[in-house]
């Protein structure tokens, strides 16, 4: 049976992802500051960023089975270059999200990202990566921003899920937030593809997350001992941990892309006003309990980017 599922970002990356995965077996609804991403969903239009607090009313209106929050200024620069309003999206709404919740009684699972944790580069993290009951000391703005959305949702609804994800990539649309859309808008645009061989993180790709959220879904839903495991922070990513270089590298082959167009460097050279943590090594070993599998990017690769 179908699911009234809402997504907030619908437009986003992962927001159209899921809805393009869910919309042939769920009733789907969501909302952005754009219009309406496809027919075959309801889509309400807000800025968050004038208006955190609407969310309740949104909700409140359509009364959803389930809530996933994608919603967020996802790019530490964007995020930096207007600390309000970027935090009226990245915490402010999801405090109001996660209180319908609460009211209504209704699951919530929210993106976080693993960029909420220190710089392993700088700080000793475990053997294993960072486990979820590392605490918060993220590199800039926007880590904090999740941080702080990760507290406001907790104090409001200690079970819902706070998925700390790490870097997605996937098919997608310019303007989008995949790293592989970034790779190839650079190359469409005969520009130069800057990319750190510093920068490592359990790249996950886009198909593999809507996978995951399928089975995340189920378990919820199906309650007791399958759904009691299932709240508070959990970390998300691919089996390998990869370089953004090493990435990029492996796509280009895929795609027969010439790799002699990749330009390697430190990120400290590209004296970025946020720069981001070098080193987010994650314990996935809670998401493999509860999931099951650990995707790799070669599984992947085909999917995303199917041959031409
Ligand atoms: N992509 C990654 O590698 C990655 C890694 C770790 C964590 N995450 C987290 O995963 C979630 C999804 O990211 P994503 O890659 O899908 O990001 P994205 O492609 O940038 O999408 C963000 C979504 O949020 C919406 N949004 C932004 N500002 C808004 C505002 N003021 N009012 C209403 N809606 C607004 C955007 O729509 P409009 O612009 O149309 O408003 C879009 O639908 C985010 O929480 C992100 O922080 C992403």
């Amino acid at each position: 049976m179908g699911l009234r599922i809402y997504v907030t970002g619908d437009t986003g990356f992962v927001g159209s992802r899921l809805a393009e995965a869910w919309c042939a077996t769920h009733e789907l609804a969501g909302c952005s500051r754009q219009a309406a991403p496809m027919q075959a969903m309801e889509h309400q239009v807000v800025d968050l960023a004038e208006d955190p607090r609407r969310m309740e009313d949104l909700l409140e209106a359509l009364k959803p089975d389930v809530v996933v929050h994608t919603a967020a200024v996802s790019q530490p620069a964007l995020l930096a270059r207007d600390l309000v309003r970027g935090r009226r999206v990245n915490v402010e709404a999801a405090h109001w999200i996660a209180r319908w919740c609460r009211r209504r009684d209704r699951p919530l699972i929210a993106f976080s990202s693993d960029t909420v944790y220190g710089d392993a580069a700088l700080e000793e993290a475990p053997a294993g990566g960072w486990t979820e009951q590392a605490a918060c000391a993220p590199a800039h703005l926007y880590g904090r921003s999740k941080a702080d959305m990760e507290a406001a949702v907790r104090e409001q609804l200690p079970s819902a899920i706070l998925l700390r994800s790490s870097l997605l990539w996937g098919r997608s649309l310019p303007g989008q937030n995949s790293f592989s859309g970034w790779l190839l808008g650079r190359v469409a645009q005969d520009a130069p593809v800057p990319v750190f061989r510093d920068n490592r993180r359990h790249m996950l790709a886009a198909g593999a997350l809507t996978d995951m959220l399928d089975r995340l879904l189920g378990k919820l839903l199906a309650g007791g001992e399958a759904a009691s495991p299932l709240q508070g922070p959990i970390n998300l990513g691919g089996a390998q941990y990869l370089s953004r270089e090493d990435f990029a590298r492996q796509l280009f082959r895929h795609l027969g892309l010439d790799e002699g167009r990749l330009q390697a460097m430190d990120t400290a050279d590209a004296q970025l006003a946020e720069a981001p943590a070098r080193e987010l090594p994650l314990d996935l070993n809670r998401l493999e309990q509860v999931l099951g599998v650990l995707p790799r990017v070669e599984e992947w690769l085909g999917t995303e980017y199917p041959a031409a």
